[in-house]
């Protein structure tokens, strides 16, 4: 108890991330083949080694897809194991779950880490803040083991919520940050980048796979890429700093008329966003283009008209990307289709765009930390 006193004396850091978590009904409900799923996985990982990105190892992890809204992964922390559902997030750099000690609804409603517990727990009196898109946490910085699959970090630090305000709804315990190590706002040094360091994984990348409407067969891969998760090359797109995974983007058009970033842009890939995110005055512009109407957050169009739309193309580094109707228009838990464009909340002086998981169920994505550069091909 002592440890949570010290908490009382300390200035919180305050840092603003952009993940967007948005609220969504907790669906907990797990299909019974998951398991066979699992062990499906994990034997390919093994034989994969073979074909994977320059020959090294490869650790495949399932995802769950939660209604094309969030895909979550399971981690544990502690010995023995406690486990957690996390977003993968290539937004923020930070890991954090629920504590024990949290007395928000937010955290009675999720998994809490039981510090009491695990005999590899070590207490740090280091305090945080992150501020996403509709909630805010507060937080203390503790270590102990925590496991990827068969990824082991031993005395990793990682973020335990001590209050969280306004996402009670949401279906994940935690988030798991995957971008670089100075946007973490507690300052620790992310999983992936003390597995790298430790020679946990071969090649300092990761990859995504976002499977569409099914709740099955998304990944998220460390250490190589798995070549059949998409089709054709990888084009490598460099990141506009490293720090980042942040792209420059020539220009977005829709039948061949530009549309937006008429002068060139910025996105930030990210997969713990849901939709393609950008500013307020683009995104109404792209709204009446397609014809969609404005009803609470969210832009509807007849679901009849869906097959009509046009694509909206994303043009990076000369290379087209096509976001068809299908893709950018969403069926909401009432059967009305909606829009996947949203404003984004941080403004910015520059144009900037958020690439989220609409735009990554197309697009395979490779994060590849050793040449400061995302990867993209068409996804199978
Ligand atoms: C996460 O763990 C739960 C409970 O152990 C399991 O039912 C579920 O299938 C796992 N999720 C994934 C994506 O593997
Ligand atoms: C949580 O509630 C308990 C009992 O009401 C209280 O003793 C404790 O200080 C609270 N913790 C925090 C972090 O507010
Ligand atoms: C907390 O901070 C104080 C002063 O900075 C330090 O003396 C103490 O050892 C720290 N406690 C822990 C558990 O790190
Ligand atoms: C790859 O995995 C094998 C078996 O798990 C291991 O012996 C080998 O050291 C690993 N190689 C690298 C480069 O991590
Ligand atoms: C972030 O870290 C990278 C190296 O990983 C460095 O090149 C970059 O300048 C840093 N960015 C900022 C804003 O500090």
């Amino acid at each position: 108890m002592k440890w949570l006193v010290l908490l009382g004396l300390v200035a919180f850091t305050e840092c603003i991330v952009k993940i967007p978590v948005r609220r969504v009904k907790t669906m907990r409900k797990t299909l019974r083949g998951k398991n066979m799923l699992n062990n499906v996985l994990k034997e390919h990982a093994y034989r994969l080694s073979q074909i994977s990105f320059r020959g090294s190892n490869l650790t495949i992890h399932p995802l769950r897809n939660i209604r094309d809204i969030f895909y979550v992964g399971n981690i544990t922390i502690g010995t023995p194991p406690q486990e957690f559902q996390v977003i993968f997030d290539t937004g923020s750099s930070d890991l954090w779950v629920p504590s024990d000690y949290c007395n928000s609804s937010a955290c009675s409603t999720h998994v809490r880490f039981r510090h009491r517990q695990s005999s590899t727990f070590r207490p740090t009196n280091k305090t945080f803040r992150i501020i996403y898109g509709s909630g805010r946490m507060k937080g203390v910085v503790a270590h102990d083991t925590v496991r990827i699959g068969d990824l082991v970090s031993i005395d990793q630090p990682f973020g335990l919520s001590v209050a969280e305000y306004g996402f009670r709804d949401r279906s994940f315990d935690g988030v798991l940050g995957l971008n670089y190590p100075n946007k973490s706002c507690s300052r620790a040094i992310p999983i992936f980048d003390k597995l790298k360091n430790e020679g946990a994984i071969s090649e300092p990348v990761f990859a995504f796979y976002l499977s569409k409407d099914e709740q099955e067969g998304s990944v998220v891969m460390f250490g190589g890429v798995d070549h059949r998760y998409y089709k054709g090359e990888l084009n490598w797109i460099p990141l506009i700093q490293a720090g980042d995974w942040t792209l420059h983007v020539d220009r977005i058009t829709m039948k061949r008329e530009v549309i937006a970033c008429s002068n060139g842009c910025t996105a930030l890939v990210d997969t713990g966003a849901s939709h393609i995110q950008g500013p307020g005055r683009l995104v109404d512009n792209i709204q009446k283009l397609i014809g969609a109407k404005r009803c609470g957050f969210k832009h509807y169009v007849s679901c009849s008209v869906v097959n009509t739309l046009p694509s909206i193309i994303f043009t990076i580094s000369g290379i087209n990307y096509p976001v068809p109707a299908r893709a950018y228009i969403l069926k909401d838990s009432l059967g009305y289709c909606h829009t996947a464009f949203k404003e984004k909340r941080v403004t910015t002086s520059t144009e900037s765009w958020v690439l989220g998981d609409v735009f990554l169920r197309l697009y395979f994505s490779v994060f590849d930390r050793g040449n400061d550069r995302i990867g993209l091909a068409p996804a199978v």
